[in-house]
């Protein structure tokens, strides 16, 4: 065999390598499968509750919210939805079957907290009782 010859077959053999783990792969997860560890959904946490805190904070703390103000909630309703996201949100499934069944849930209500904020003039009644999306999850603690 010359040089070249052998340098393609080695190129043919190692494409097939790749692809076949890459099929294997495929055929473990499906493709909109989010593998989540438990660390991650404890971080995840821990960032939802800071939103939340802040968000009450802001909504508790003044009569009238000024516009800059408005514009921190509506951008940790933004971060909450990524964190949802981050959590499997969508079509996507993840190793944690109860948290699949409801962030949809959750998610949406975070949406709709958002929707109402950026109303003109704005409304903060569901960002003020997003705590309730939480009990999607958290009834029983
Ligand atoms: C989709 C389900 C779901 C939603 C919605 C949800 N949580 Fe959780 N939460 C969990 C699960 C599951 C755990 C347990 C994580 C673990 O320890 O494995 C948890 C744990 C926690 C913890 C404890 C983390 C730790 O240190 O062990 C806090 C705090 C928390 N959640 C706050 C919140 C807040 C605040 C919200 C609403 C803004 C919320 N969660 C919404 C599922 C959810």
């Amino acid at each position: 065999m010359t040089r070249g010859v052998k340098s393609v077959l080695v190129a043919v053999v190692l494409t097939a390598v790749v692809t076949g783990c890459a099929l294997v792969r495929k055929a473990t997860y499906p493709p909109d499968f989010v593998y989540l560890e438990k660390t991650q959904v404890v971080g995840a946490m821990a960032e939802l509750n800071v939103d939340l805190w802040r968000i009450d904070d802001i909504i508790a703390g003044s009569e009238t919210i000024l516009p800059y103000k408005r514009e921190e909630i509506i951008g940790i309703l933004r971060h909450m939805e990524t964190v949802a996201n981050r959590l499997g949100a969508g079509p996507r499934t993840t190793n944690h079957l109860f948290i699949d069944d409801n962030i949809d849930a959750f998610k949406e209500q975070v949406l709709e907290a958002l929707r109402f904020v950026e109303k003109e003039p704005p409304n903060y009644y569901f960002a003020g009782r997003l705590s309730g999306g939480c009990m999607a999850c958290h009834q029983r603690r």
